[in-house]
């Protein structure tokens, strides 16, 4: 199913509301999503639960293209979601879209991990 035509994606405001190398956190009807802004502006989204022991993603730091959870420093990688080794586990993952500086969410999470 195509859903970039508009449905299932909600506006959560600019580029400019998230912090560079942080996160906001979006309460949706999927539940909280961490939306994370990389030093180069990427923006991924993610469930805001560590698949550790569920810490909150979003109040990490973000050092490249990863957050370090706050509660154990487990590293997982914003496009993946996956924990990086020798962690195991992925967070879910939601798919965001750009244009002209607003960001849109997609609130179909993306479960599990995916194929290396
Ligand atoms: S809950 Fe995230 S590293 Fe433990």
């Amino acid at each position: 199913m195509d859903t970039r035509a508009g449905k299932g994606w909600i506006p959560i405001g600019r580029v400019d509301d998230i912090p560079r190398q942080g996160a906001r956190v979006v309460a949706t009807e999927a539940g909280a999503v961490a939306v994370f802004r990389t030093g180069d502006d990427e923006i991924f989204a993610l469930r805001d639960k560590c698949p550790h022991k569920g810490g909150p993603l979003s109040q990490g730091i973000v050092h490249g293209r990863k957050v370090a959870c706050p509660l154990h420093d487990w590293n997982i990688d914003l496009g993946t979601g996956r924990a990086v080794a020798p962690d195991e586990g992925c967070a879910a993952r939601f798919a965001v879209r750009v244009s002209d500086g607003e960001v849109s969410l997609s609130l179909a999470p993306d479960e599990g991990c995916p194929e290396r």
